[in-house]
């Protein structure tokens, strides 16, 4: 297929372009390279073997995304673009609402011009909120506790009423649970500049001597260590749910990716100290607003409808990431 990449240069975007490229299909990414790297959009291609055009573009220039679209005549677009800081969302709301959301709405508009018909979006566990009750199901009900989740669920309810209004229109939303991993390579992985608000780039800045000391925030919530517990998936799973959401119907589809298995901070720190061999110093701190306690996806609806399960376990994830922190020690340098 001809695959339209939004935020190729990001994270799991640059891994995904690594697989679609693998897999033979043609891509071609738009990243305004504000997060991202056009070197992990090289690194892809390279590892693939193949070429990939590449356009650093804001997903937001509606012109310029109808322009990329008609001349490279996508099949189906995936869309990566965003912002991800929970914590900044918080204190600077509008940018997220306009990056994520009009982000997204410049997106939809460039691709009912250029009859495509085909969106898989990146959504997260974050729309679930903090009420419900874990493993959570893809009917659980939604509430987003900060702006970065809301985002998101805005997103989704405009790909709910788009799928409704043009029945021709496939709309996969994909719920991520806690993405971590790299490719095994070690040369593409999740280089977060500055301080990361995630548990697992702040361990590997540790063990690269950028930070001192992990801080593990809380230690009294309902869990067996008091620690909070995150469903972990391989970035490599995830990114295989991407590639089973290509052959979807017409209509709207939601789908939770995670394994359906929790670990807490002090597993993940202990897993990380053993794939390592290093010392991980960590400091227990008083809980963080906003976070809570347990979140687990029940993957079934995935395993059932998409033909799709995670297969990697916490200590492949932990060895991608060190293996990462070893090849790339300057990230993207
Ligand atoms: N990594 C996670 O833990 C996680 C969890 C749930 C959902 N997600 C979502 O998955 C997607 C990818 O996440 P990631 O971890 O790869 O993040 P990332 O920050 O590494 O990558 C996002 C990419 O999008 C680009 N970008 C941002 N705004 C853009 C815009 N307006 N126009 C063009 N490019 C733009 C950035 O430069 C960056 O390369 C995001 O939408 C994120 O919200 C991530």
């Amino acid at each position: 297929m001809r695959i339209f990449v939004t935020g190729g240069a990001g994270f799991i975007g640059a891994l995904a372009v690594w697989r679609l490229l693998d897999l033979g299909h043609d891509v071609c990414v738009v990243d305004n390279l504000s997060v991202g790297h056009q070197a992990a959009v090289d690194r892809a291609a390279h590892l693939a073997g193949k070429s990939v055009e590449f356009y650093p573009c804001d997903v937001r220039q509606t012109g310029q995304m109808i322009e990329i679209m008609q001349s490279f005549h996508p099949e189906a677009v995936m869309h990566f673009a965003g912002l991800k800081s929970v914590a900044e969302s918080v204190s600077s709301p509008e940018r997220y609402y306009e990056n994520n959301v009009q982000g997204s709405l410049s997106l939809i508009q460039a691709m009912q011009q250029c009859q495509v018909h085909r969106l898989v979006f990146s959504s997260s566990a974050t729309v679930y909120g903090a009420s419900g009750t874990p493993p959570f199901s893809e009917q659980a009900e939604l509430g987003p506790v900060n702006p970065y989740g809301r985002s998101k669920w805005m997103v989704e309810l405009m790909m709910r009423d788009v799928c409704a209004a043009h029945t021709d229109f496939t709309g996969v939303i994909l719920r991520y649970f806690n993405p971590v991993g790299a490719h095994p390579s070690g040369q593409i992985g999740e280089w977060v500049q500055g301080s990361p608000n995630n548990l697992v780039p702040y361990v590997m800045g540790v063990l690269q001597g950028r930070f001192d000391r992990v801080r593990v925030f809380g230690s009294d919530y309902p869990t067996p260590d008091g620690s909070g517990v995150r469903d972990y998936i391989h970035v490599l799973d995830l990114i295989e749910g991407h590639v089973a959401a290509l052959g979807l119907p017409a209509g709207l589809s939601v789908f939770n990716l995670g394994t359906g298995r929790g670990y807490s901070v002090h597993e993940v720190i202990q897993t990380m100290q053993s794939v390592s061999g290093r010392t991980i110093p960590f400091d227990v701190v008083d809980r963080r607003p906003g976070d809570v306690a347990i979140s687990i996806a029940d993957p079934g609806c995935a395993e059932r409808l998409l033909c799709w399960k995670a297969q990697r376990d916490l200590t492949e994830m932990c060895r991608d990431v060190w293996n990462f922190a070893k090849c790339s020690p300057r990230g993207y340098e």
